[in-house]
């Protein structure tokens, strides 16, 4: 970048608030997911009004931003395609309000999960998406991928706990939309617009979000299946019941493998687990606990077990967590990649579609851990593969592609939790065909100089095979 560029950046946000060194570049070039590309700068401004100078500058010069929370997206949204400005959010972390009698919060954007977790559960408060990178995600970020998690199936995800937000639109005006209080219905509901965007309408500043009330007990239950399809039926019997767990977890056998290998985590050596939560009053925890138990056994579980225990509890729950680490580390010569790894299908597809999967794994000699929250529906498939391998990532894209196929054919969706970015970019398309002008529309309207994370979503063209992070020969970042 040129040197007079740098130093208009250097006197909006201060010299040591920038950065264009090689390493910090290149750090800056991933998130979690499969994608590189090394930006041209790195700038982490600490106000809105910083961030707002800093988009007046790009947009007059034409160079492309992204911004970006803690880089633990799995699908390429904080990955800079076209170069240009990462706008780190992360410093901009202060929890500005926390108003537990009027149910709501304000943060900026880089406030990270767990921390506003953290001062919530002193009043006995909680934000509850909960995403799997909670210990490390950031709101703002949150907000960009409509981030969620286990407990979506009761709580619901980010987007059901957005009020308002502060954004800074690509021409770097700022606007405030939504509002502080529960109710709002005052013309068109624009914070919903920023929700899911990954960062190609505006910069989220600040967040004003719903908050809930601690439940006050939860429990558990582990039921085994002999087979993943029992396990699947498992989860629209307990729906249908009806019956609303905090959480569904489903693990098949290659995901309870790696997990019992890598951490010693104790789970049954059978084909699936459901690994079930309710929460709420202890007399309706108590309640539910033994319904959810009839349900696991009229589908034929082996070796329930339950427990209130909170130390048992937490083993379980980090022994879930830990499925997409552990996957990497079950064999030497391949390693988990997130490849189609968070479809969505109607509860009740469920069975047919782990199935499905299955098949499409064998076929194409790739292997698929499949797990997720399968209450909501949401299933997660890592794929283990050799990722210096050319043809492994052609293997696994062909089985990406029936995989999505089978989501869609089943009434499901791509992404029903991580997001677009580069690594669904085309499926999304492919499935969402009818709405993609309309969002080239938004599009335009709000940024014309294209400068707000360009390529990504409606505007991505080609495979997803692009710019891998990985050493193979055809795909590895071409810069
Ligand atoms: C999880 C992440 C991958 O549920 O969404 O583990
Ligand atoms: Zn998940």
């Amino acid at each position: 970048m040129e040197p007079d560029v740098l130093a208009e950046i250097g006197a909006i946000v201060g010299e040591k608030n920038y950065s264009n060194r090689v390493a910090e570049l290149y750090a800056y070039g991933f998130d979690a997911s499969i994608h590189h590309v090394t930006p041209d700068v790195v700038v982490q401004p600490r106000t809105p009004e910083q961030v707002a100078e800093l988009v007046k500058l790009a947009n007059k010069l034409k160079i492309p931003i992204v911004p970006r929370g803690a880089g633990t997206g799995l699908c390429g949204s904080a990955v800079p395609l076209e170069k240009g400005m990462i706008i780190d959010l992360t410093r901009m972390n202060r929890i500005k309000e926390i108003r537990v009698e009027d149910l709501y919060c304000v943060c900026e954007a880089g406030v990270v999960y767990d921390d506003l977790q953290k001062a919530l559960a002193k009043h006995r408060f909680s934000f509850p998406p909960a995403p799997g990178s909670a210990e490390a995600c950031t709101v703002g970020g949150m907000v960009a991928t409509n981030a969620s998690g286990m407990r979506a199936v009761k709580y619901g995800g980010t987007r059901d706990y957005v009020l308002g937000l502060k954004v800074v639109l690509p021409t770097g005006e700022i606007i405030e939309v939504g509002t502080r209080t529960l109710k709002n219905a005052s013309g068109y509901q624009l914070e919903r617009l920023f929700v899911g965007s990954e960062g190609t309408l505006g910069i989220i500043t600040e967040v004003t979000l719903r908050i809930a009330p601690k439940p006050k007990k939860s429990a558990m239950i582990l039921a085994g299946f002999n087979t993943l399809e029992k396990a699947g039926r498992c989860v629209s019997a307990l729906i249908a019941k009806p019956l609303l767990p905090s959480a569904v977890e489903l693990m098949d056998s290659t995901c309870i493998k790696a997990v019992n290998t890598v951490v010693d985590a104790g789970l049954p050596d059978v084909e699936a687990i459901c690994m079930i939560e309710v929460d709420g009053d202890p007399k309706m925890v108590a309640d539910e606990l033994a319904e959810v138990v009839k349900v696991c056994e009229s589908i034929g579980a082996i070796g329930l077990q339950q427990t209130e225990d909170s130390a048992q509890m937490a083993k379980w729950t980090a022994a879930r967590k830990s499925v997409m680490s552990s996957l990497s580390r079950l064999y030497e010569d391949r390693c988990s990649v997130s490849l189609a790894d968070d479809m969505a299908v109607p509860i009740s597809r469920i069975p047919e579609a782990v199935v499905e999967f299955r098949k499409i794994a064998k076929k194409y000699d790739v292997i698929v851990g499949t797990y997720g929250h399968a209450a909501d529906g949401n299933l997660h498939t890592k794929m283990l593969l050799d990722p210096e391998s050319d043809t492994a990532w052609r293997n696994g894209e062909k089985a990406v592609g029936e995989i999505f196929d089978t989501c869609i054919r089943l009434g499901g969706t791509v992404t029903g939790e991580h997001g677009v970015g580069i690594s669904k970019a085309p499926y999304f398309q492919k499935e969402r065909a009818t709405m993609l002008s309309t969002m080239g529309a938004i599009k335009r309207a709000l940024d014309p100089n294209n400068i707000m994370n360009p390529g990504k979503l409606q505007a991505w063209e080609g495979s997803i095979l692009t710019h891998l992070r990985y050493p193979c020969d055809e795909y590895c970042e071409k810069s």
